[in-house]
């Protein structure tokens, strides 16, 4: 037998090196002991929200915009323009300009501010500006932030950036990405820097993050399953990083993969549980209204996207072909369904209001009376019995009952509708309502919120003041 010689040791030495292995775990279990005492303070304590897709597309909405039919997961090789096309296709489906865009006017060039629990992170620019964009960028650097989240620098980017779930997209997909961007105009602009506490300023410890949140590698498809499911599977888990908003998270801020899908609170709005749960979750709506929702913004009679979601639709699904839309609902269909302790689906709430008009007759006028508010604000649009305007043409003025957001086991979505409005453009339609935040109080928000839930919704549903106050604040 040989002796391996690295492993003879002088005792006292053996005893050093242990003790300084013992050493340095020590330090790194305080600090990360430290780290995770901020973050949970932070978590309890800060403004909980992040900040999120906020600007509809502008330059890069050409109407032509051809959408290739080439199916995501089976990228065919492409050359040329053909390589830019499914770049600006792809760009699209992972919703860069949403988080890249600040100012309509420069789109891509960052200076979104993004709100975390740890302070505020500013979105780079990403135009091909050599200064100021990632114009000096190869694309073995492109490759490494989109697969691994680091920078050009070597520096270790947040999470905000959501390379946890980019790092699933195949090489040629995230080149196709860079090629497309590179066509961008050029636009010289250097966004304000961020403003982290101590020690979230310290990039080094995403090691930590990474650690317990992120698993490099690309998508690797499920034999057993069918083309259209990987396909769903690819884009979901990947660019289009759904369980970003979707999936609620642990107290490190990364996604609780126990309960994927089952919800969270995105800047104030719920986005719901989308899992194929029959009560908590979407698994009572039919292919063709999850498809529906998703390329316009409405299953009419069930939900409307009005909140980040109306800009996840307006910037980034609706311009998914229809089979790529079919496959993401067919992955959908699949995940494991998680019931959040409701007893009947949100959208199956309510019955049309039949007293109120009579009843109002002749009674004096209340500033905070939910019924009067109401009528006065709400019914020439949605009806004083509550069953909209127009069924369910595009753009229609929808009926609230049975309306996901008004049978929400939480009103709050109710409450961020009344004082933000909706405003979303899509190829199909321009629905605008309008946000009452300017011209009703807390209290009268908080009165009609209640009052819609009671006569139109899930009448366990309420808001007090307090939390319309906070509410207002978002966005
Ligand atoms: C949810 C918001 C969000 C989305 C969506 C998003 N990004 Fe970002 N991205 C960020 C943030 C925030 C940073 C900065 C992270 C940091 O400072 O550590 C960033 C950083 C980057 C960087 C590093 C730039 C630099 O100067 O260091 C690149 C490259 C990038 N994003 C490309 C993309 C591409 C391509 C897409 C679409 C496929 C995309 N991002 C989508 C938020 C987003
Ligand atoms: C930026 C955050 C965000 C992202 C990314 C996101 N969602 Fe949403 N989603 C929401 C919010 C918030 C709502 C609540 C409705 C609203 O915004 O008006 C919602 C609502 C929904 C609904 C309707 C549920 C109901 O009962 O009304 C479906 C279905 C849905 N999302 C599917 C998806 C899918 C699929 C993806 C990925 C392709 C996705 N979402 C990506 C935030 C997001
Ligand atoms: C000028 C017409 C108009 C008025 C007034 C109006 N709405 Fe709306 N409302 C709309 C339109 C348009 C939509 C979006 C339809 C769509 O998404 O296709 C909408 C959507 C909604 C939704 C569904 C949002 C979701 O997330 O599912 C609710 C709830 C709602 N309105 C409640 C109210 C309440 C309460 C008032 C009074 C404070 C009110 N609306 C006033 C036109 C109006």
């Amino acid at each position: 037998m040989t002796k391996n010689p690295s492993r003879v040791q002088p005792a006292d030495a053996l005893v050093q090196s242990t003790r300084r292995r013992r050493f340095r775990v020590a330090t790194l279990a305080a600090v990360f002991s430290l780290f995770a005492l901020y973050v949970a303070w932070h978590e309890a304590h800060g403004p909980g929200a992040r900040h999120n897709d906020e600007l509809p597309i502008t330059q890069a909405r050409a109407d032509d915009a051809s959408q290739p039919a080439v199916a995501v997961a089976t990228p065919a090789v492409v050359a040329g323009s053909d390589l830019v096309k499914r770049g600006e296709y792809l760009a699209r489906a992972g919703d860069c300009v949403a988080c890249h865009t600040a100012d309509k006017a420069r789109p891509f060039a960052g200076g979104l501010p993004i709100n975390t629990p740890f302070g505020t992170i500013v979105t780079p620019n990403i135009t091909p500006d050599p200064d100021t964009g990632i114009g000096q960028w190869s694309d073995a650097d492109f490759l490494r932030a989109m697969h691994e989240g680091i920078g050009k620098s070597g520096e270790r980017l947040y999470p905000a950036f959501p390379y946890a779930e980019y790092t699933k997209v195949t090489d040629q997909d995230v080149l196709a990405i860079r090629a497309y961007l590179n066509t961008l105009t050029p636009i010289h602009y250097a966004p304000p820097s961020n403003s982290l506490k101590f020690p979230f300023n310290q990039r080094w410890l995403m090691v930590f993050w990474n650690l317990f949140n992120f698993d490099e590698g690309r998508f690797v498809p499920d034999p057993k399953q069918s083309a259209e499911w990987n396909r769903g599977a690819y884009l979901v888990q990947g660019l289009a990083h759904c369980e970003e908003c979707h999936t609620p998270r642990n107290f490190t801020q990364g996604l609780k993969t126990s309960s994927r899908f089952s919800g969270a609170v995105q800047a104030g709005w719920h986005a719901y549980n989308i899992t194929p749960d029959k009560n908590s979750g979407v698994g009572n709506w039919s292919d063709d209204q999850l498809v529906a929702y998703l390329s316009t913004g409405a299953a009419p009679g069930r939900a409307n996207a009005a909140g980040p979601m109306a800009e996840v639709v307006a910037d980034s699904t609706q311009y998914l072909t229809h089979e790529d839309v079919g496959s993401i609902v067919t992955y959908l269909r699949s995940v494991p369904p998680i019931n959040g302790g409701e007893s009947r689906p949100r959208d199956q709430w309510g019955k049309p209001a039949v007293d109120d008009v009579t009843a109002l007759r002749g009674t004096t006028i209340n500033a905070v009376n939910g019924a009067q508010l109401f009528i006065a604000n709400c019914a020439t649009c949605h009806n004083w019995t509550g069953q909209g305007v127009g069924a369910s043409a595009p753009g229609a003025y929808p009926s609230l009952i049975h309306n996901s957001a008004v049978g929400a086991s939480d009103a709050n979505n109710l409450a961020m509708v009344i004082l933000h409005g909706v405003s979303r453009t899509t190829k199909q339609a321009d629905v605008l309502m309008p946000a009452f935040g300017t011209q009703l109080t807390d209290d009268q928000v908080a009165a009609i919120t209640n009052y819609v839930t009671k006569q139109f919704g899930n009448p366990q549903s309420t808001v007090t003041v307090d939390q319309v106050a906070k509410l207002r604040t978002q966005q």
